[in-house]
């Protein structure tokens, strides 16, 4: 069975990839290393240094006619997807698109999306479940709703099955630290260096933080199961900024104090439910939060030196 990984470059795409080659399967990697980078792609995968949107993609499926493929390729950042709505639209719509036209000329059986819980903006019920309606508060949430829409298109249009993966808020090794990356990184990587981590507002706004290797495990059962439905993915568990800050600081054992900025205009609370994706994925998040922020500061301080 071969499954093409598009952002297997990438921080959630890379851990899918291992995961797959684990379990047996033939992969095909298409990144553009735009955000990825290349030591984190499995040896055992082929790889081609590829832009989703890009007509060079047709060659790929061409030559590799793979059975599956799951869709992690996007431009990921919230700010930049306000600030540059047109490029994000052409990476998450067109990109997707792109990727769909392939998937139905080359006889593809099934997608995997990778989505996001952008697409609900500000809840109105927690923990937020799949019926929950969908109001995006951000350019990068409607786009990554738009490919969901016309990955559903797809289906009726063409027959091609799917599973749309609607991902919290991830976390874990390979995460990059920079401006745009989660906030575990970031505050895992200024503490090691002795930095401060900055908190917008009063830190008490919440996430829900869902460990990268239990995202991946989803990938991979989305494979199988859950034909052509939505899934929450995440712990289903609400942990404040706050409280990472603390968690990370306790497992590094120093004393260092945060800095509080202006609070951002962004969502006050949000966690989601998972019960559909353990009742008809099969899912189980494995790693609690404690367990997945020791592994990560663990993987952030090795690669110090
Ligand atoms: N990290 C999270 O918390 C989170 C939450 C919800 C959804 N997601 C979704 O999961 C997916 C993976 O995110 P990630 O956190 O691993 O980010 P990432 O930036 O590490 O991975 C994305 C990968 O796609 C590649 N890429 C970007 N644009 C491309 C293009 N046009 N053509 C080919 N490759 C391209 C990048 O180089 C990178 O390797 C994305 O679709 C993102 O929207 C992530």
């Amino acid at each position: 069975m071969k499954v093409l990984v598009t952002g297997g470059a990438g921080f959630i795409g890379s851990h899918t990839v291992d995961a797959l080659v684990k379990n047996g399967y033939e992969v095909a990697v298409v990144d553009n290393l735009s955000n990825g980078r290349k030591e984190n792609i499995n040896k055992d995968a082929k790889f081609y240094e590829i832009d989703v949107e890009s007509e060079k993609l047709k060659r790929v499926f061409e030559s590799e006619r793979p059975d599956m493929a799951i869709h992690l390729a996007a431009q990921i950042s919230l700010r930049k997807s306000v600030e540059n709505p047109m490029f994000d639209a052409r990476q998450n719509i067109l990109g997707s698109i792109n990727l769909l036209q392939c998937c139905k000329e080359f006889e593809v059986d099934k997608i995997v999306y990778a989505s996001s819980v952008a697409v609900y903006g500000e809840p109105k019920y927690l923990p937020v479940d799949e019926k929950h309606a969908t109001k995006p508060a951000s350019p990068y949430g409607l786009s990554k709703l738009a490919a969901e829409e016309y990955i559903k298109l797809y289906h009726r249009m063409r027959g091609l099955d799917y599973v749309i993966l609607r991902y919290a808020n991830v976390y874990g090794p390979r995460q990059m630290s920079d401006g745009e990356a989660g906030v575990v990184a970031i505050f895992t990587d200024r503490m090691l260096h002795n930095k401060p981590p900055v908190v917008f507002g009063d830190g008490e706004q919440t996430r829900d933080f869902v460990y990268v290797e239990d995202v991946a495990l989803a990938n991979l059962l989305a494979l199988k199961n859950g034909k052509n439905k939505v899934f929450n993915i995440g712990s289903g568990k609400e942990t404040s900024v706050n409280d990472v800050f603390g968690k990370i600081r306790n497992i590094l054992g120093i004393n260092i104090r945060s800095i509080r900025a202006e609070p951002k205009q962004e969502i006050r609370r949000i966690y989601i439910s998972n019960e559909k994706a353990v009742k008809e994925l099969g899912w189980n998040p494995k790693t609690n939060i404690d367990d997945g922020l020791k592994k990560t500061v663990a993987w952030f301080k090795e690669r110090q030196f």
